[in-house]
């Protein structure tokens, strides 16, 4: 099998890899450009620990051929983490911590559309981000809390 050259932007900077054809972006994102951050949980798309921001929209890198990110933008909890981690962190989001880079994600990405949770509860949009530990609630309250700061309810409440 022959390696594919491949060309995109990972947290706004340019990189270039040699990657095989049937290479998954969340290997290529691991081992060929350092970011440990992205978590594989399941790798069949289900648990959302693998979540990272693909020409801004949030995907499960498990799930996405590395040659399909040539030319597009890749962020991971590298870049996002600073922003949010902290509130999320006084909230008792993270137990164990193997769901916590794919919340990260998801937080920041919901904190730059709060539009879509017009159409489902903070619950329900977080849906996809299993986690093992928690129970959820102690979750969704850090999760409301980062994009309402006003937000201390356990998950129901106006943002929840
Ligand atoms: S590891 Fe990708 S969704 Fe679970
Ligand atoms: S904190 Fe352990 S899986 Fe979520």
């Amino acid at each position: 099998m022959t390696d594919l050259d491949l060309s995109f932007t990972l947290n706004g900077k340019p990189v270039r890899l040699h990657v095989r054809p049937d290479a998954r972006l969340l290997d290529v994102l691991r081992y060929d450009c350092g970011c440990t951050g992205t978590k594989e949980g399941c790798g069949e798309g289900e648990c959302g620990a693998c979540t990272v921001l693909l020409d801004g929209l949030p995907v499960n890198s498990c799930l996405v051929p590395a040659f399909q990110v040539a030319g597009r933008s890749v962020e991971t909890v590298e870049a996002v983490a600073p922003e949010v981690t902290g509130p999320l962190n006084r909230t008792g989001t993270a137990q164990c911590g193997a769901c916590s880079p794919g919340i990260v994600v998801m937080t920041r990405w919901l904190r730059e559309h709060p539009e879509v949770l017009q159409d489902a509860t903070l619950r329900q949009f977080m849906s996809g981000n299993l986690c093992r530990c928690t129970g959820y609630d102690s979750v969704i309250s850090g999760v409301a809390s980062v994009l309402d700061p006003k937000e201390t309810a356990g998950g129901e409440g106006t943002s929840a």
